[in-house]
């Protein structure tokens, strides 16, 4: 496992940071810390890059415009291209994939690790796709509360999922999401040999009017566009604004979740199972990833320009635009609107950008998870962590965080749409002394 005392540094620097404003649909973020991170929180920086949402930021352009689709195939021999999210500062020509937790090349692959304490690992292309076809080859994690994930999420949280539980290695879960509104009705499985032990490739096609989960070149579930319309809302109920893949290993068997997600990932996690035993971290096996955009020559789908943005908050196809705004941030004092913003001795924005500037600008190691699958439990409540301050807890609540863990509950505002997830992790990092290298610092 990589270690470095830098990062645990770089920890340190953003616990100091104050109390993370949350941030939904209806409750957007002020403008001193303007965006809404993929898990719901404002800050500036890293908040404003891969996966804030425009509709719960300050403003539209609050985020940093989206870098666009590019045809690539990623494969995973070693760290070459993937920047921890304390670095990126949103130049897709120098990261192809931005990580928050560890990863170890091993065997011309990567691995995900989940070592006991922590909430795993998420990789996140640069690059959105706005449709396309996207293929991994994977080995899943396993064992009880054991999660695999490889999605589509876009910063409005539509969502394409394959996700996998350690406790059953013969299943690949699909799923989709529009706007991050839960419908626990619309997952699909796919049958499968052994997941763990054997390499499959796992595909989705995914186009203006439908999305075709593949395994290994077989068409394994259809979801048409025409079929998800929803009468209430006069929308397609249908993924359809561009998406980061996001591949990862997460604990939905962490003792403090929501006890549907605990049932669902299969039981409680065994810090001490064989894994830990051999390795000292779960693990999920990357061999490569491949990514065809869908290359339409007009909107929507296309990847003719320089990134993506959205003109309007009904965050729909119609509304993301294709055009020339860069991408790249000075300093992690930027936002989408302030992209030049840098620190006045910029010599001290590597050391403590966090402290020098008093506003969270990296959010906290949101752990992997999938963007919407809260898995309520029976009685349909979902649960969300603790103390609301993931990312900016204080050492003083870092023994709290280490008991809370993350919880992958979600927020569900009265519109129904889902405000993001919950999950208080840096504390509990800093506190137990355990080090998530990055392996790139
Ligand atoms: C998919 O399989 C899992 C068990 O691995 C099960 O809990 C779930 O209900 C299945 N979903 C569907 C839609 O059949
Ligand atoms: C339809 O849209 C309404 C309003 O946004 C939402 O509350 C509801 O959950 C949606 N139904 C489904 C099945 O997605
Ligand atoms: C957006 O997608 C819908 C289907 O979801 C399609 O009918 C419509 O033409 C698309 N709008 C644009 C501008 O492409």
């Amino acid at each position: 496992m990589v270690r470095s005392s830098l990062l645990l540094a770089a920890f340190a620097a953003i616990a100091t940071v104050h109390a993370a404003t949350k941030c939904d649909l209806d409750n957007h973020c002020p403008e001193s810390q303007p965006c809404c991170s993929q898990y719901g929180d404002c800050g500036k920086g890293a908040y404003c890059l891969g996966g804030c949402d425009p509709l719960s930021s300050f403003g539209l352009d609050s985020c940093v415009p989206a870098p666009v689709c590019q045809d690539k195939t990623y494969t995973f021999k070693d760290m070459t291209g993937i920047t921890s999210k304390t670095k990126y500062l949103g130049d897709p020509s120098k990261t192809d994939w931005v990580m928050d937790g560890s990863a170890v090349p091993y065997k011309n692959s990567l691995l995900l690790t989940m070592a006991p304490s922590t909430v795993g690992t998420v990789l996140a292309t640069s690059r959105y796709m706005w449709y396309g076809n996207v293929k991994a080859k994977f080995k899943t994690g396993r064992g009880k509360g054991v999660v695999t994930a490889f999605i589509l999420l876009s910063d409005v949280k539509d969502e394409i999922d394959y996700e996998y539980v350690g406790v059953d290695l013969k299943t690949a879960q699909t799923n989709y999401y529009y706007q991050g509104i839960t419908n626990y009705k619309e997952g699909g499985n796919i049958s499968l040999s052994d997941t763990f032990n054997n390499y499959h490739e796992y595909e989705i096609r995914w186009t203006p009017d439908s999305i075709t989960w593949l395994v290994d070149g077989q068409v394994g579930r259809t979801k048409l566009r025409k079929d998800t319309w929803n009468a209430t809302s006069n929308q397609w109920a249908f993924p359809q604004t561009p998406a980061r893949v996001q591949i990862s290993i997460w604990p939905g068997g962490l003792a403090s979740n929501a006890q549907g997600t605990i049932d669902w990932a299969g039981g409680v996690i065994d810090w001490s199972g064989p894994d830990i035993q051999a390795n000292g971290y779960y693990y999920a096996q990357f061999e490569s990833v491949s990514v065809e955009c869908f290359n339409a020559d007009n909107a929507p789908g296309t990847n003719k320009k320089t990134s993506y943005t959205y003109n309007n908050k009904a965050g729909t196809n119609d509304t993301v635009v294709d055009g020339d705004k860069p991408t790249i941030l000075k300093s992690l004092l930027g936002t989408g609107t302030d992209m030049n913003a840098n620190y006045a001795d910029s010599g001290s924005s590597s050391a403590d950008p966090s402290a020098s500037s008093g506003v969270a600008v990296i959010p906290g190691l949101d752990g992997a998870g999938p963007g919407t699958d809260g898995h309520p439990d029976a009685s349909g409540s979902t649960t969300s962590s603790g103390d609301g301050q993931d990312g900016s807890g204080t050492a003083a609540d870092a023994a709290d965080s280490t008991e809370t863990g993350f919880s992958q509950g979600l927020e569900t505002n009265p519109s129904g749409a889902v405000a993001g997830k919950t999950w208080s992790v840096v504390a509990a990092v800093v506190a137990g002394g355990v080090v998530l290298g990055m392996g790139l610092l």
